[in-house]
């Protein structure tokens, strides 16, 4: 499990339940999706239909699963939650597929991790609302076909491209989730601060917000570890400066950056030139496995601009040197092209 505070990942036992909105018009931010869903609930329900599958893609920590639940809410019906790893034989969906309610949603998290043969189930399941099940074995076996309840299949994923062309089309509403903008988060802390009751004033919520990396969960996470400072160094009021000081205290720049971030950044350019260095190099310099580099510290460096991934390797781009205070340290280039 990922301990550090800056990522967006949950850790166990995280899902705030009290912090989730629970109608989409008290969920901040993803205007887009917002508003594709709004419409496609509205028709729906107007028609006294359940809604066609939807499909929720984007970087983890932004709120597909609040979503889903929105939806159901929305909706008037119940959620069943499961994900792509936790079914593992096809008789698993069966029964949780035969057990829905005329209209429920099935909220299926990392739907893109389902196996092949689960997969397959789902196919006739979404389409025509039918499981197809063989009794019996070589020749003797047949198929008989049942009938399923009609339901919402809810499926989220990091990215959209990791699902099969067949899952990915028979999805009717497909919607991307955004980074969200400071002044988003800055709502969803003052909305968070009023429920935990935590005294947060609106230029400390802006502090917070600015270095969440635009993830409400990491903003949450960051309003919890930052209350506890202020209740303990300062008079329990977050304002600007309590906020600016309990984030330096707990390691998190103004960029969202933390100590390992730092580190991959001040290694590729101490030890490196600046780069380009290999990802397994890299790895071993830093003590960080290659597949969390790449997965986990990466993503957000190159959403930055801090970092480039070249055929070569790795590279800093200037605005690294420029936030880790070495300039002088860059070559010419990197100078030339950034600025
Ligand atoms: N808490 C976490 N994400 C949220 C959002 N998008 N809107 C409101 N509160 C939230």
């Amino acid at each position: 499990m990922d301990l550090r505070l800056v990522s967006p990942e949950a850790a166990e036992n995280e899902a705030e339940l009290s912090l989730r909105p629970r109608w989409l018009r008290e969920y901040i931010g993803q205007g887009k999706a917002k508003e594709t869903l709004s419409v496609f609930i509205e028709a729906a329900r107007a028609r006294g239909e359940s809604l066609d599958h939807v499909l929720l893609f984007g970087p983890p920590g932004l709120g597909k699963t609040t979503l889903a639940n929105i939806i159901a809410t929305e909706m008037g019906v119940g959620i069943r939650v499961t994900s792509g790893p936790a079914i593992e034989r096809a008789g698993d969906l069966a029964a949780i597929l035969t057990n829905l309610a005329s209209g429920d949603v099935l909220f299926i998290d990392e739907v893109h991790r389902l196996s092949r043969m689960v997969e397959e189930i789902l196919y006739p399941a979404m389409e025509d609302f039918a499981l197809d099940i063989i009794i019996g074995k070589g020749p003797a076996a047949r198929s008989i076909r049942l009938d399923l309840p009609r339901f919402t299949l809810i499926g989220a994923t990091t990215r959209a491209g990791l699902l099969t062309a067949p899952l990915r089309d028979r999805f009717g509403v497909i919607s991307r989730l955004e980074f969200y903008q400071t002044g988003e988060l800055e709502q969803i802390l003052l909305r968070a601060a009023d429920i935990l009751r935590i005294e947060l004033d609106r230029e400390g919520a802006g502090e917070i917000a600015a270095r969440s990396r635009g993830t409400p969960r990491v903003a949450n996470r960051l309003l919890k570890r930052v209350r506890d400072y202020a209740q303990v160094r300062a008079a329990g009021l977050v304002d600007l400066d309590v906020a600016r000081e309990a984030l330096d205290f707990l390691q998190v720049d103004p960029l969202g950056l933390d100590a390992g971030d730092r580190r991959i950044l001040s290694t590729i350019i101490e030890k490196f030139g600046g780069g380009p260095v290999g990802l397994e190099t890299l790895a071993a310099s830093t003590g960080e496995a290659p597949d969390a580099l790449e997965d986990v510290f990466e993503p957000f460096l190159l959403q930055l601009g801090l970092l480039a991934r070249t055929p070569r390797g790795r590279v800093a781009l200037e605005a690294a040197y420029r936030h880790l205070n070495c300039l002088h340290l860059a070559p010419r280039q990197v100078t030339l092209e950034g600025g």
